[in-house]
């Protein structure tokens, strides 16, 4: 397998510098002809951050820190300045490296066991974009595992480059005193799970917190427990069902899918981690254990079955279309040459659309070049699901990865009409999806593009809560000083 992990490593080197130009020719180099160079393999990814020189206890933090994901909102090294869209602006991941004037150098490990549990930092109060809600069922061990392995991190002297700066009332840290009442989780075991289960509760719940993106979010936007797992959009990204429900979630995913899925970001002719969910691969899931990943799809098994309007389609793989070569020694010439005789026959407009703007990274057949990040995109569940927003969306804005090694899709809103931008999805869904047919319009086309994230009730009132809020002060005053006359 060595030339393999040479040719991706070739890759990425070239895509880490001004992606957009690059982007083309690199991709054609190997994806046109639909060629899938990964075989599945069976073993976690070797971690950066573990070192022989280091404790056991500080390496066990070190995975602790990696099944938690803290890299993924305060960057590889610790220094932050990473963003989390929350629906009242947007909230950036500090530095925790040990930096005594910028990070967490002063910190105690209660101080530390503090923020993670309870959202309080020595000074102020944190906002549950810091996942504090989930990391409250972490257990003392792993805190105390994390907190050696963040002293041994190097420290770096530097502010993040951005700053938290939200609008009124959201910049009163104070009121997340009242939203902790309100909406911190009660974490408790599940009835009638095995042991191998229970640690998955626990990786899924408390570590790797997947419901601050797979649960929705009430009206104060908290957990909606009820729907514990059924899906949620985050901004114009949808983090779908996955409870084991048979017709909208994943319950016709076998354990080993879900492995393969969380270790690979990907389950050939199936389903693709991209987006967020890339990220969470990238940083975390790819480099955890057997044990881990099992337990965690056991779990999945195992919770309640949520049924949701957005059905998935059952996957057809005898509609799906074949790879066009499994020969990885073809050239650029002749790849080049494969692209134009494929334009020359199409056979639809759609085809001739799909061929233009899509094939230099997806390939003629939809296959791409996962090996180079170029995604397949055959057979995929985004593609199956009844709702095609967040398909159109992807079409429209693209795809930003902040793990910048791996290549960017573009957006098209720009490039292309909305008529065209419907012909293409349509074209996806039915060749690559393998549905029998897709009605996507230019409208729906348009109404997506326009329509930003969908921000919970509290937000999009909040400047009308604080006006009530202050009214409510103003008349409690009133009637203070009311008895206040009486009684003299
Ligand atoms: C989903 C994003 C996210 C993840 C994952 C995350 N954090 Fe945070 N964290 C944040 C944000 C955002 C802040 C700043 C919150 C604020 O400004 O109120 C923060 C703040 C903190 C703070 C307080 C520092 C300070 O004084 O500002 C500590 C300590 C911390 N995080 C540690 C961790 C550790 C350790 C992990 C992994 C176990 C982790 N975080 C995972 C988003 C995240
Ligand atoms: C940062 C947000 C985020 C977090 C955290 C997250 N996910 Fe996801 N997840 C997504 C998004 C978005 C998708 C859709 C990806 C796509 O279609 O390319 C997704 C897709 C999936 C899918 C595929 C579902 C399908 O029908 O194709 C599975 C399985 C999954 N996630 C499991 C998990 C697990 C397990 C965790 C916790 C370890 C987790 N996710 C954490 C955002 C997230
Ligand atoms: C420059 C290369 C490039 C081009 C051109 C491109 N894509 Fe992509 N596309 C990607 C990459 C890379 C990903 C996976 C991103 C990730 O892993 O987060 C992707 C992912 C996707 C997905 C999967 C989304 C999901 O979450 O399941 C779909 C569907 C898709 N592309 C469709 C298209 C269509 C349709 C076009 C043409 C209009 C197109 N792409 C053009 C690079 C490209």
């Amino acid at each position: 397998m060595k030339p393999i992990s040479a040719l991706s490593s070739l890759y990425k080197s070239a895509l880490q510098g001004p992606v957009a130009l690059s982007f083309a020719s690199t991709a054609l180099t190997a994806s046109l002809l639909g060629l899938s160079l990964s075989s599945a393999s069976a073993a976690p990814v070797a971690m950066p951050t573990h070192s022989d020189a280091n404790s056991e206890l500080v390496n066990r933090g070190a995975y602790v820190a990696r099944q938690a994901d803290c890299m993924g909102c305060h960057k590889e090294d610790y220094s932050g300045g990473i963003a989390v869209e929350a629906p009242m602006g947007t909230i950036y991941g500090t530095n925790i490296t040990p930096s005594v004037r910028y990070g967490i150098g002063k910190y105690t490990e209660q101080d530390f066991k503090n923020a993670l549990t309870k959202g309080k930092a020595p000074n102020h109060r944190l906002y549950p974009a810091m996942p504090y809600p989930d990391y409250k069922g972490m257990t003392d061990e792993d805190i105390s595992a994390l907190f050696a392995y963040f002293q041994t991190v190097p420290a770096i002297d530097e502010p993040p480059a951005y700053k938290t700066d939200l609008p009124f009332p959201f910049n009163i840290r104070a009121l997340m005193l009242g939203w902790n009442l309100v909406n911190m989780p009660d974490w408790k075991a599940r009835e009638g799970l095995d042991e191998t289960q229970k640690h998955g509760q626990y990786l899924v719940d408390n570590l790797a917190h997947c419901g601050t993106c797979h649960t929705p979010r009430n009206a104060t936007m908290g957990y909606d427990m009820k729907n514990y797992l059924s899906g949620a959009m985050l901004g114009t990204w949808h983090a779908p069902n996955i409870t084991p429900d048979k017709a909208s979630g994943i319950g016709s995913w076998s354990e080993e899918e879900i492995v393969t899925y969380l270790r690979e970001g990907g389950v050939h002719q199936k389903a693709l981690a991209a987006g967020p969910m890339s990220e969470v691969v990238m940083n975390s899931t790819r480099y955890l254990n057997d044990k881990d990943l099992k337990a965690i799809a056991s779990y999945l098994k195992a919770v309640p079955v949520v049924t949701t309007a957005d059905t998935v389609q059952p996957v057809n793989v005898a509609a799906l279309p074949k790879k066009h070569s499994d020969d990885i020694a073809i050239n650029l010439l002749d790849q080049m040459d494969v692209l134009k005789e494929a334009k020359a026959k199409a056979s639809s407009n759609s085809e001739s659309l799909y061929l233009a703007e899509c094939a230099s990274c997806h390939g003629i057949n939809g296959y791409g070049q996962p090996d180079a990040g170029y995604a397949s995109i055959v057979g995929l569940t985004s593609l199956r699901r009844d709702n095609p927003a967040p398909v159109i969306s992807v079409v429209a804005n693209g795809i930003h990865q902040v793990v910048n090694t791996r290549p960017q899709m573009p957006g098209f809103k720009d490039d292309l009409t909305v008529e065209e931008m419907a012909e293409i999805v349509n074209y996806v869904r039915t060749t690559f999806g393998g549905l029998t047919e897709s009605k996507v319009t230019a409208d729906d086309v348009a109404n997506q593009v326009k329509a930003g994230p969908q921000a919970p009730f509290i937000v999009k009132n909040a400047g009308w809560l604080a006006a009530l809020g202050i009214i409510a002060g103003l008349v409690v005053l009133a009637l203070l000083i009311r008895w206040f006359i009486r009684r003299r």
